[in-house]
């Protein structure tokens, strides 16, 4: 969990596996749990933010349940050039 806003009542969720272990469903099912815990300790929304190329993490989100929200042209700046995000949401209250 990073990006908290605890007057929104919303985080963002990162992730990340090495190599050999991708592809085993651990990320989905780690996952799965921390939307578990955000929703038992109140959070309404948790939002995650992918490279709109990175097409592994994008399909995370998909396959988790979360909305696709929107395209942020140029959001930010990675490995010293623009990147385009896609935004995924999930609502848990
Ligand atoms: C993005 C990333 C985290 C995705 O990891 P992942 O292992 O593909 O994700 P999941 O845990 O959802 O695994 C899904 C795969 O496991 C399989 N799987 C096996 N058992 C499963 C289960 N019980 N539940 C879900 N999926 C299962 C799925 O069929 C799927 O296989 P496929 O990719 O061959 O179609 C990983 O590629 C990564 O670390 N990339 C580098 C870092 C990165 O880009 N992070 C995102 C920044 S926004």
């Amino acid at each position: 969990m990073h990006t908290i806003s605890y007057s929104d009542h919303k985080a963002e969720i990162g992730y990340g596996i090495e190599k050999g272990e991708e592809g085993k469903g651990y990320v989905s099912e780690s996952l799965q749990l921390v939307v578990a815990e955000m929703k038992r300790l109140g959070f309404n929304k948790v939002v995650i933010n992918c490279d709109r190329n990175n097409v592994r993490s994008i399909q995370v989100a998909e396959r988790n349940g979360f909305q696709r929200e929107g395209l942020l042209l140029q959001d930010c700046i990675e490995y010293g050039r623009f990147r385009d995000s896609v935004i995924f949401g999930k609502i848990l209250r």
